[in-house]
């Protein structure tokens, strides 16, 4: 009775997000107010959690409830030790439609994480503040159907016993662990050995964010803005204060499976539902493109003149964000 709509997860793979101009959006889109600290950087601040880079990417999902009304947003941010080291934070926020009702619904996500270093999206942007696009961009599309495949067969596997939210992943990321497909091998160069699950529904979810913890907000990244954001994951990694180890971090792409299957009769899908995300955060700033624009004014800007200011101006946010975590 359980059967993926791999095709379907597929085939929407290729296509952008219909809402969105691009398959990921990071603050320009998502409005994040600026850095009080700085003029080029933003500041986005989700219930205390504060992120100078997001991105905003839906999740690829064919099931026509759950289309548009899912998504995922990852946050990014440094910290530094006294000891000249760094830690590299990223926090996943599951973002739904308010009308959505999981309680018959198991969801679950295994993220992919110590393959990013492996992974971009240089065929669509060679820039890497830019760059987004999606999973058969950065990963070929064999890896995505093998990863989708593997999906599949794992819930194919509990037959008629309805796995829990938190079974369904941790069996899914288990699987994962012990045997990658070869399809992936030359993106994982054969280790996939940070992969996290996520439980999204029913016992051990998370609550969403409240209306209070919004209000302490001063950032709510994710459209349409009335819908609900859940922290569902957070990953870190450690580094040394090189700017290139940095960059590398924020710029990671993520691989976000999301699973969503019946649990009970009121279930949103009636057959299990697999999906692959890739996720990073997105530039260039808001608040260097406020300043961008300001210099759009000048009467003789034309458009190369507008574009080599914007790169120049790109490269001054990194610069910016990279000297603030130096300090
Ligand atoms: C996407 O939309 C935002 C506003 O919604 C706009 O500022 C931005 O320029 C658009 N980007 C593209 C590539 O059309
Ligand atoms: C950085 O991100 C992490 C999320 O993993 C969050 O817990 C932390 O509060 C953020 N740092 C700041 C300074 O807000
Ligand atoms: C895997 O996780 C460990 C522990 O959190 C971390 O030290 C290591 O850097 C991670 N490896 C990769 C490739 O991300
Ligand atoms: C969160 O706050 C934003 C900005 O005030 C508001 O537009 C949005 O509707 C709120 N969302 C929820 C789920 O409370
Ligand atoms: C990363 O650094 C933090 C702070 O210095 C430390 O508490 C933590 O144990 C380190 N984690 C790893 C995996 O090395
Ligand atoms: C749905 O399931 C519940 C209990 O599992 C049952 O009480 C209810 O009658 C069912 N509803 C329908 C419409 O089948």
């Amino acid at each position: 009775m359980k059967h993926l709509s791999i095709l379907a997860a597929l085939s929407v793979a290729y296509v952008r997000a219909q809402d969105l101009n691009q398959t990921i959006v990071g603050c320009a889109e998502l409005e994040c107010p600026p850095s009080s600290t700085d003029s080029v950087n933003d500041d986005c601040t989700v219930a205390g959690n504060s992120f100078p880079y997001v991105g905003l990417t839906r999740i690829p999902t064919e099931n026509e409830d759950l289309k548009g009304k899912v998504s995922w947003t990852k946050g990014f941010n440094i910290t530094d030790a006294s000891d000249n080291s760094r830690t590299f934070h990223s926090a996943f926020y599951l973002g739904m439609s308010p009308d959505l009702d999981l309680s018959d619904t198991g969801a679950c996500a295994v993220l992919l994480h110590g393959v990013e270093a492996a992974l971009s999206f240089d065929k669509v942007d060679t820039n890497k503040d830019t760059a987004q696009g999606t999973c058969s961009d950065a990963m070929g599309s064999d890896c995505v159907t093998a990863l989708l495949n593997r999906a599949k067969k794992l819930l194919d596997s509990f037959g008629d016993d309805t796995p829990s939210s938190e079974e369904a992943c941790a069996q899914l990321q288990d699987d994962l662990d012990k045997n990658m497909d070869n399809a992936c091998l030359s993106i994982s160069k054969g280790s996939w050995t940070n992969l996290t699950s996520a439980v999204l529904s029913g016992n051990g979810a998370p609550q969403s964010l409240s209306g209070d913890r919004n209000s302490s907000s001063t950032c709510w990244p994710v459209l349409p803005k009335e819908n609900q954001l859940t922290l569902a994951s957070e990953y870190q990694t450690n580094g040394s204060r090189l700017a290139d180890e940095a960059q590398t971090a924020m710029y990671a792409i993520t691989p976000i499976l999301t699973l969503f299957f019946p649990t009970g009769n009121q279930s949103i899908v009636t057959a299990a539902d697999a999906s692959l995300s890739c996720l990073k955060v997105v530039g260039p700033s808001r608040a260097s493109l406020d300043t961008i624009n300001d210099g759009s004014q000048d009467p003789d800007s034309g458009v190369s003149k507008a574009f080599s200011s914007r790169s120049a101006f790109l490269g001054v946010a990194v610069a910016a964000v990279a000297a603030a975590w130096l300090a």
